[in-house]
């Protein structure tokens, strides 16, 4: 069946309402109740059973196959960004500083397409679980769903990101690591404060902080191996009161991505070293905090095999591609894929012929023929991995 037979115009009208509206009433972390509302009054629309409440806002769906004992995850996540929306899109944001600015309105509705296929289809191999999970963007509801259960007896696992740097209706299928490691870090340096004429009698927090800086450069550059790609950077620099001042407490605050578990601690460990050896040179105090994030996200081989075969059955052999430049971005599906098999695909979003915003900026979009080549795909592997599970 061709994709526009799959992926009727009812099923794609319907993906691209839902788009436009959750566009329009965005919902941050954790706030995603309305969405949520939207997701169950879709789902009992097609008979298809839920759970709410989930994590907070989430929403669980099993549509029963065949063999109810093996259970396929799709999922998708539901919130919006902290963002004040520049797109001049007729459904831009109705909420003054929130914008679904990632696409998750997108990846919603792409699994809720899916959902209306799946559930006309009376010969699923095994059963298939929606999984709408809220807080992607605090790197937390993928946890908080595996907390209430979501992932019990799940064999598989799969979903997917919208991406600009491929053409609508391209999936990117990418064996290996998809999304960096991502995680947070806090410096607080304590000196000793006093008159700007008078340096000697002071330990200045804005000289220490900006050796920290520069010292914490030479991390990645000089202990990395250059083959891992990996980045610190410090983001935040608070430090001072008056130009005759001079300060007594700096803050810094950074983030540490990473691409191998290995790199990843070394890289935790570093900061901490350069941070403390840095405040003992100029007699300053300081404390590190080292906030973990989400994990790298890398597919599973064999599942990611069988994701590719879907996607091209989904959308054609010449519409699939692998990733081609490193991901330094986090996923909090990756906490997922440390539970259970699974894969995460990339969707093509890009706009032809426009400039293409990058996600979490107040310009992003993408192309709505995604959603079509996004339902296709999870309708495919559904199936397709439902087989595979039986199989085993
Ligand atoms: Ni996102």
């Amino acid at each position: 069946m061709s994709i526009a037979e799959l992926v009727n115009a009812d099923v794609f009208a319907d993906m691209v309402a839902m788009r436009r509206d959750l566009h329009r009433h965005p919902e941050l972390s954790w706030q995603e109740e309305r969405t949520a509302g939207k997701i169950c009054a879709r789902l009992e629309a097609l008979g298809i059973p839920f759970r709410r409440g989930v994590a907070g806002f989430g929403v669980v769906a099993d549509i029963p196959g065949r063999n109810r004992g093996r259970v396929i995850a799709l999922r998708a996540d539901m919130d919006a960004l902290p963002v004040k929306e520049e797109t001049e899109l007729p459904f831009s944001s109705s909420v003054d500083g929130v914008m679904h600015a990632c696409g998750h309105d997108g990846h919603t509705s792409m699994l809720l397409g899916a959902a209306a296929l799946l559930a006309q289809d009376d010969d699923l191999p095994a059963t298939v679980r929606l999984i709408f999970q809220p807080a992607e963007e605090t790197g937390r509801g993928a946890r908080a769903m595996i907390e209430a259960h979501a992932l019990d007896d799940v064999a598989m696992i799969f979903g997917g990101h919208l991406d600009r740097h491929y053409a609508p209706g391209m999936i990117a299928v990418t064996d290996g690591v998809v999304n960096a490691s991502s995680d947070k870090f806090s410096i607080e340096i304590t000196g000793q404060g006093g008159h700007a004429a008078r340096p000697h009698e002071s330990v200045d927090a804005v000289v220490v902080g900006s050796l920290m800086v520069m010292a914490i450069q030479t991390i990645v550059s000089r202990e990395v191996n250059p083959s891992h790609p990996s980045v610190i950077s410090v983001g935040r620099f608070d430090a001072g009161t008056a130009s005759n001042v001079i300060a007594g407490g700096a803050r810094l605050e950074g983030s540490i991505r990473a691409q191998d578990a290995r790199v990843r601690e070394h890289l935790h460990t570093a900061v901490r070293r350069v941070a403390e050896s840095v405040a003992k040179l100029h007699g300053a105090a300081v404390h590190v905090d080292i906030d973990f994030g989400t994990p790298v996200l890398t597919n599973h081989p064999e599942v990611t095999e069988l994701a590719r075969r879907a996607a091209r059955q989904a959308v054609g052999d010449e519409h699939v591609c692998a990733m081609t430049t490193a991901n330094m971005g986090g996923e909090d599906f990756s906490y997922y894929l440390e539970e259970v098999p699974g894969c995460y695909v990339r969707f093509g979003g890009q706009i032809p012929g426009k400039e293409n915003f990058p996600a979490h900026s107040s310009k992003f979009d993408f192309d709505e023929a995604a959603l079509r080549a996004g339902a296709a795909y999870y309708y495919h592997i559904a199936k397709a991995a439902g087989e595979e599970a039986n199989a085993k």
